[in-house]
């Protein structure tokens, strides 16, 4: 009779087991029916969708044939520049501090009339420390882990922890001496984009 009573609970659960796996089946479908369907409506198969620059960069930012379009920034004139002594600057926005350098000698992706100044982005590549300018070595140094970034090269990495090399600013000067950013040739400490 034990036996019997046992038998009769084991066999109404495993039926109540059972309704239960086809309804969470027949919820799965639905869902996974409705996901499909919300693809097919999203992204056809075989396309993938891409997101417009201002989706991707945000409202300010602006592209041309794929590339990303930065602010022509006037930073100083040449009359304020003297032969290794930094000029603080900032670009692409003033929440990335630079510096513009004049080094006396021809170098390269040099502008101005002795092809002496460059600009660079003076966050760390590693982890975003500021970097001081050694005139004596012609580096940009980090006093966090020690990097440190030959100017004379374009911003080469030559010692320490970073893994890129130092962003350069693409500069120009104009008949006067005036001296504006137009770019940025490498990707700013944590950054997604350069420009936001
Ligand atoms: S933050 Fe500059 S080397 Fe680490």
């Amino acid at each position: 009779m034990r036996c019997r009573n046992l038998e009769a609970i084991g066999r109404r659960q495993f039926l109540k087991g059972s309704a239960l796996a086809v309804a969470g089946g027949a919820v799965t479908a639905a869902r996974v029916d409705g996901s499909l369907a919300a693809e097919r409506t999203e992204a056809p198969r075989g396309e993938v969708p891409v997101p417009t620059s201002k989706e991707a960069h945000g409202p300010r930012a602006e592209h041309g044939a794929g590339r990303l379009v930065y602010p022509v920034k006037r930073l100083a004139n040449l009359e304020d520049l003297a032969v290794n002594g930094p000029l603080e600057i900032s670009y692409p926005d003033a929440a990335v501090p630079g510096v513009l350098l004049k080094l006396g000698t021809k170098v390269e992706r040099g502008v101005g009339p002795d092809g002496d100044v460059v600009g660079f982005v003076t966050l760390c590549p590693h982890k975003g420390y500021p970097l001081a300018f050694d005139d004596e070595e012609r580096v940009l140094s980090c006093p966090g882990h020690y990097s440190r970034f030959d100017v004379e090269k374009g911003g080469q990495q030559i010692w320490g922890h970073a893994t890129q090399n130092l962003p350069q600013y693409r500069l120009r000067v104009d008949a006067e001496g005036e001296i504006f950013a137009e770019g940025v040739d490498e990707l700013v400490y944590g950054r997604l984009s350069n420009v936001l």
